[in-house]
């Protein structure tokens, strides 16, 4: 008898350690979810997953060696408030990629819900900006009117992460729209609104 009574303390251990392990084997809810292993194969389903994040759009624009130079990007970011840095990050098979990671200077615009075509425009492309009068900010960049904010910037840093580089920018000079107006919102691949939920007391 002895032997088996000491073999069940060992059984309930390993069974424990199992589910540690694994633990949407233990939760009737996460069961639900669809678990994967990111690698090459699940990029689609690795983008579909993030894409569950909602964030805002931002155009990031640079006066580059080949002129003003245009790109739509959700992952603008805040960093630090002293000293004020961001960042986005930039797809490094991009054709844009080169001029932006070694711009000395860029500007974050962030889209207004009515800015659509700004952002469909400067993701086809760059490089043309004559739909969009612009002037040029106080670091240089092509500046639009009629965004939510823009945020002028010396770049502070380039991280190579990955496919993509993480470009860091001290904010020098910063601008906000006076009146309350809605944010151009991305989220699974598509564009939206922000809609305040009643539920929710502030
Ligand atoms: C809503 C939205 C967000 C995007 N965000 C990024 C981004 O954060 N970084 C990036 O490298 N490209 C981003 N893109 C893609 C670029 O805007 C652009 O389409 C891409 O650079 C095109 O490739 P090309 O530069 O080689 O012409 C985004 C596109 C859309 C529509």
């Amino acid at each position: 008898m002895a032997p088996y009574t000491a073999l069940v303390p060992v059984e309930i251990k390993l069974h424990a350690l199992d589910n540690a392990r694994s633990p949407w084997h233990r939760n009737p809810m996460e069961n639900d979810m669809h678990s994967f292993t990111p690698d090459p194969t699940r990029t689609t389903d690795l983008r579909r997953a993030l894409g569950q994040f909602g964030t805002g759009v931002a155009l990031i624009t640079a006066q580059t060696d080949e002129g003003p130079l245009g790109m739509t990007a959700n992952s603008f970011s805040s960093v630090s408030l002293d000293p004020p840095l961001v960042l986005w990050s930039a797809a490094r098979t991009s054709k844009r990629h080169d001029a932006f990671a070694s711009a000395a200077a860029f500007c974050i615009h962030v889209l207004s819900a009515e800015q659509v075509d700004v952002a469909m425009h400067f993701a086809a492309q760059g490089h043309d900006f004559s739909p969009y009068p612009v002037d040029s900010g106080p670091n240089g960049a092509p500046t639009l009117h009629g965004c939510l904010a823009t945020f002028h910037c010396d770049t502070y840093a380039v991280h190579r992460a990955g496919d993509h580089s993480i470009i860091l920018g001290q904010i020098t000079a910063a601008a906000t729209q006076p009146e309350e107006r809605d944010g151009l919102l991305f989220k699974r691949g598509g564009f939206g609104r922000f809609m305040p939920n009643p539920d929710a007391d502030q």
